[in-house]
């Protein structure tokens, strides 16, 4: 088997990556993570990945404050050196112009941590307890020019309690994150992925069956006259 060389781009902490590397461990998984590309030097997961022994570089994007084209050369270099042919973005909080996500088409995904359509963008648990919502979640899509709005490859949804703090909820979500994230690239990078009409279609993946409600729906209780 030919395992796709994939690069995860983070800015930060890096957990989502660190999921993926280990997914990647394994032999038989369709993916490797050829390289770890951070926006910002101080990125907490670079020493991570460097400790797992994965080739890293970063693209200092505030040394191109104002030249995004410039930028996104400098990352399409990085990302030819080292042969990329999947690119996994991992908590990476810079928005990518139009010309960069055409070039990566069908072949760049991104975890947001909701359920899209459902709050796109920033602070979404803090946005999710103001709403009331009783289910929230993460998501798996394909990357297109519409921020948070590419066809959605898996979702996993956590329920949201009634005391939550929106650090409790992160922390529930993000557990998911983990699991799904590596479940998703693999799923891509196995060929199981195409789009069709704007939606992705999974081929040999299985499908969950049943429903999760939040709070349970027990039967009522029955008042006798
Ligand atoms: C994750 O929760 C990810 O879903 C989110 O940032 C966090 C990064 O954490 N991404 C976005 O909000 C993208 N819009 P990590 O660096 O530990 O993976």
């Amino acid at each position: 088997m030919t395992r796709r060389r994939v690069a995860a781009l983070i800015s930060g902490r890096g957990s989502n990556m660190a999921a993926l590397l280990a997914a990647a461990e394994n032999p038989d998984y369709p993916a490797e993570i050829a390289l770890v590309l951070s926006n910002r030097a101080d990125a907490a997961g670079l020493a991570h990945a460097a400790s797992r022994g994965v080739r890293t570089a970063v693209v200092e994007s505030r040394a191109f404050r104002g030249d995004r084209a410039g930028f996104e050369v400098a990352m399409e270099a990085e990302l030819a050196r080292h042969g990329i042919e999947v690119i996994a973005l991992a908590g990476f909080m810079r928005v990518l112009t139009e010309g960069f996500v055409a070039r990566w088409e069908g072949r760049m995904i991104n975890i947001h941590p909701s359920l899209l359509p459902a709050f796109p963008g920033l602070d979404t648990h803090a946005r999710a307890l103001a709403a009331g919502v009783r289910l929230h979640g993460c998501t798996v899509h394909l990357v297109t020019a519409g921020v948070d709005e590419g066809p959605v490859l898996a979702q996993a949804a956590v329920p949201v309690l009634e005391d939550d703090t929106e650090a409790a909820l992160a922390a529930r979500v993000l557990t998911e994150e983990h699991r799904l994230y590596p479940a998703a690239l693999g799923w891509l990078a196995a060929g199981q992925v195409r789009v069709e009409q704007g939606r992705a279609r999974l081929s040999g993946v299985a499908m969950a069956k049943g429903c999760l409600a939040n709070p349970l729906p027990s039967a009522p209780a029955l008042s006798t006259p």
